[in-house]
């Protein structure tokens, strides 16, 4: 089992990201742990500059990102943890599989079609050739399972046709470079909406602070925006089906249940019957419990920048060792003499 995943350093971490997929990081990575195998996770600031970006801002969300992960529990002693710019196979490999991706494939990426929109033209080449990057920076390390939300799962399936052909095209069936990664998505990844619109997805981008909570938030604010959260007048149902058509009842009830590890059907076999007076001050307890110690370690991580950068340097040198062997056998299949 080895485990490969990577977020973009965006800075102003929330729950729906911890939930979404830091909290199955850190589940896999002690399930490869258990099992004998290897996690990496890194920090994709290469993917970031494929958009507009200012250079200090994406330094400091960088580090930022790192003092989330850590104080989600990525541990550094059992996960190789670091950022792609300083492991320089990643950028390598890209160019190499840039031989084997085809254009058309890279124009039925959906990410691709919605960030352009109707200024395909407008775009940075790097956006278009982001998948091609997110392929090597799993095919680098014979990634065998990536775990990622439901958004990437097409970038993955790109990864497995570019792996699958540079195989066919440069390798005997024997002895292929790469293996195919299985994405892994997990099921309670099901979105996290917004607090002020049950159908909108719980975003850093959205202009009003009350649709989010984030890692930063302290006790007293957690407990004022779920109190303020929207919903509708109806007491909560006894059963799933009863939450159709009910978006923001059926998102508080989603996340309590991430939240507390259960399923929506337990929760509402205890909430059920229950107006949103008595379960919102649930929920709100639920969360300041569960993202204290979370948010404190964050704090205290984040004023020690050198420790930071110490945790960083040491993942990118083990990153780079385990790189190497796949990097090498790469460029011997594609004929490419280096001394
Ligand atoms: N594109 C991913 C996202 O936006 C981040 C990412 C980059 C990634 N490289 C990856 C995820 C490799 C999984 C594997 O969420």
């Amino acid at each position: 089992m080895r485990i490969v995943s990577g977020i973009q350093p965006t800075g102003n971490l929330h729950l729906g990201n911890y939930l979404g997929a830091i909290r199955n990081w850190v589940r896999m990575q002690d399930e490869a742990q258990a099992s004998g195998g290897e996690s990496l996770y890194f920090l994709a600031d290469l993917h970031a500059i494929s958009q507009p970006h200012a250079p200090a801002q994406l330094a400091a969300n960088t580090r930022e990102m790192v003092a989330a992960l850590l104080a989600c529990g990525i541990d550094p002693a059992k996960s190789v943890l670091f950022n792609q710019a300083q492991v320089p196979q990643h950028a390598e490999l890209q160019w190499l599989l840039s031989g084997t991706a085809r254009m058309g494939w890279l124009n039925r990426m959906t990410q691709w079609k919605d960030k352009a929109g109707k200024n395909r033209e407008g775009q940075s080449v790097a956006l278009f050739t982001y998948p091609v990057l997110q392929a090597a920076d799993v095919l680098l390390y014979q990634a065998t399972h990536v775990p990622v939300g439901d958004d990437q799962k097409q970038h993955l399936e790109l990864a497995r046709d570019i792996a699958q052909k540079f195989n066919n095209d440069f390798a005997s069936a024997d002895k292929p470079v790469f293996t195919l990664p299985e994405p892994i998505i997990p099921p309670e990844a099901a979105r996290i909406m917004s607090l002020r619109d049950g159908t909108a997805k719980m975003s850093k981008s959205d202009p009003s602070d009350m649709s989010r909570i984030n890692l930063t938030d302290d006790a007293d604010t957690i407990m004022a925006k779920v109190k303020k959260a929207k919903t509708d007048p109806e007491p909560l149902p006894g059963e799933k089906a009863g939450l159709e058509g009910r978006a923001e009842a059926s998102n508080l009830v989603g996340i309590y249940a991430a939240m507390a590890g259960s399923s929506v059907e337990a929760v509402l076999g205890e909430f059920g019957g229950a107006g949103f007076g008595k379960f919102k001050p649930a929920l709100g307890e639920l969360l300041v419990t569960k993202l204290a110690p979370i948010n404190r370690r964050f704090v205290a991580l984040c004023t020690d920048q050198p420790a930071l950068d110490a945790v960083l340097r040491a993942g990118a040198t083990r990153a780079r060792e385990l790189a190497k062997p796949t990097l090498d056998a790469t460029y011997a299949a594609l004929g490419l003499l280096r001394g």
